[in-house]
């Protein structure tokens, strides 16, 4: 009965058939609807991703035929020696960049398939990016800079989910200080509360612990794998620590930009 109705309703569609309804063509839409319900695709997809850069001096081989692929909601972190091409990667999973050669699909969209201005689009309204070096507009105050995303999306909410994030990262009382006036550690969570304030599908983070004391960085690992818990925010992080690679579901070793087998 149940299976009855769920045929009538798939064999209807959104769109009438281009041919008549015939046993062949149920099968196949039943097995698209089976088949996309159980299987997740990847939300993100880094295929054959190749990065060389050319100067005077020569040309610089940074990334060598990067291919993984991260189940939605999953937690991955990016590790390697300094140097092996981690930045590179995530710049470029997060389109921030553009690869030599290869693919990098997020949410099933390949990114360098679009414009510029429909890759930005596209980015902002699925991925968050906590950069190395912060990238905080100094014109702005903590929570000027935490509202930025959310205004440009025009949420009328940007001042109270600014404020609600900044306080979860620690930083209630520094909401109308400008960046130079705070330490590298408060600049970071700043970038994080930002990262995080627009709830995106994917949040990808430079070492986001680098620059902060071992207790306030144990706090924003565990703020991201909240994140990640409640809403399934897929992460990926660079990181050194050894402790929160082990937290993470997939491990990726960059060795001079290629995957450690
Ligand atoms: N635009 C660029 N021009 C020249 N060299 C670059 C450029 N970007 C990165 N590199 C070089 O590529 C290598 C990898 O850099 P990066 O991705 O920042 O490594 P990691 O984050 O693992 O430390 C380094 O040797 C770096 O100097
Ligand atoms: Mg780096």
């Amino acid at each position: 009965m149940v299976l009855g109705a769920l045929c009538a309703r798939l064999a209807s569609g959104n769109t009438p058939p281009a041919t008549p309804r015939s046993a062949k063509a149920l099968k196949w839409r039943l097995f698209k609807f089976f088949g996309l319900s159980l299987m997740s695709d990847p939300i993100i997809s880094v295929e054959h991703v190749f990065k060389s850069v050319t100067d005077s001096t020569g040309t610089l081989d940074i990334l060598r035929d990067i291919d993984f692929s991260v189940p939605k909601g999953e937690t991955v972190a990016i590790v390697g020696a300094s140097g092996s091409g981690k930045s590179t990667l995530l710049s470029i999973v997060a389109g921030l960049d553009v690869p030599t050669r290869g693919t990098v699909r997020l949410a099933g969209q390949d990114l360098f398939a679009l414009s510029e201005d429909d890759r930005a689009a596209w980015r902002a309204q699925k991925l968050g990016f906590v950069f190395q070096s912060f990238q905080l507009l100094g014109n702005l105050t903590a929570l000027e800079n935490a509202m930025l995303p959310l205004e440009l999306a025009g949420r009328r909410d940007a001042r109270a989910q600014a404020t609600e994030m900044l306080k979860r990262v620690g930083l209630a009382e520094r909401l109308n200080h400008y960046p130079k006036v705070m330490s590298g550690g408060e600049q970071q969570r700043v970038a994080l509360a930002r990262a995080f304030v627009v709830e995106p599908a994917v949040l990808l983070a430079d070492e986001p612990t680098g620059s902060l004391d071992f207790a306030t960085g144990e706090r924003i690992i565990e703020l991201m794998f909240e994140l990640n818990a409640e809403r399934g925010t897929t992460l990926v992080l660079v990181t050194h620590d050894r402790g929160i690679a082990a937290q993470c579901h997939q491990n990726i070793v960059i060795e001079a930009g290629r995957i450690a087998s």
